[in-house]
């Protein structure tokens, strides 16, 4: 084997070594660069106004489906098009990925065992209209990897997605799981909802 050959090998292996790290996306730097902390917050955790979401401790496969939906237009209800869309339009996929990932590792609440108002009207909604079955106890404990939490989410952000999800304005991904059982609840009964989710803490 020639002397040269082997060294460009080596070469191409210690160049693929060293350049590994410096290749895989970050999404913590990625959440800032992007600018989604200017509406998410720092945190992700304390979005700017009423009707943006909180994105810690989401489920990151729930995420990626999400940002991949609104990047291609499958999910265009609310305030996405004006917001969202024109952030992520560039965004390749692998880093949508990666900001997934980031946001999934983050913890949603400081106490794992957190809990609501215990007998609000919103709470007997939840346990009675069937949401209990896939968005899990209290909102915090989804059933599949690709369904989202909703335990402390921002209460105007909720209610809009039932609104929307029910008229079917929101009919990107799994959104077909939901939609049936969305006539089981009225405009006062899903903000009641919104309302006891949104004071899980
Ligand atoms: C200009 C403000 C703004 C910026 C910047 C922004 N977002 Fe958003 N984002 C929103 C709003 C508003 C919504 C909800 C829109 C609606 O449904 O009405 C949203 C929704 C989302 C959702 C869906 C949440 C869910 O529960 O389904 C995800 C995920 C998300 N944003 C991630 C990001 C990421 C990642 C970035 C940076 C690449 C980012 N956002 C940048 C305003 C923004
Ligand atoms: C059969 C399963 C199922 C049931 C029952 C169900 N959901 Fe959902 N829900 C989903 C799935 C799946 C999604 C996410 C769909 C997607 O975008 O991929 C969702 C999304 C949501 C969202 C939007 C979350 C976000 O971050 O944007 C809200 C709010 C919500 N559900 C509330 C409710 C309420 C309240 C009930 C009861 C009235 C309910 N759901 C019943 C499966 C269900």
């Amino acid at each position: 084997m020639p002397s040269s050959w082997t060294l460009a090998a080596a070469a191409v292996t210690a160049l693929a070594i060293t350049a590994t790290p410096a290749l895989a996306a970050d999404g913590k730097a990625l959440f800032a660069d992007k600018g989604c902390t200017a509406c998410h917050g720092e945190n992700a955790r304390t979005p700017i106004q009423a009707g943006y979401p909180v994105l810690a401790g989401q489920n990151a496969a729930y995420v990626l489906q999400q940002l991949k939906d609104i990047k291609s237009g499958a999910r265009a209800n609310g305030q996405i098009p004006d917001t969202m869309k024109p952030v992520v339009a560039d965004i390749a996929e692998s880093d949508l990925g990666a900001l997934a990932d980031y946001l999934g590792t983050l913890g949603r609440f400081a106490d794992v065992t957190a809990h609501g108002p215990a007998d609000s009207p919103g709470r007997q909604l939840y346990l009675t209209k069937t949401c209990i079955a896939c968005h899990g106890k209290e909102g915090n404990k989804p059933v599949m990897a690709n369904y989202p939490y909703l335990a402390g989410q921002d209460k105007a952000y909720l209610l809009q997605q039932m609104k929307d999800i029910k008229a079917g304005l929101r009919k990107n991904g799994s959104v077909a799981a939901m939609q049936p059982v969305m006539h089981l609840v009225s405009e006062p009964e899903m903000e009641a909802i919104a309302d006891y989710l949104s004071n899980v803490k």
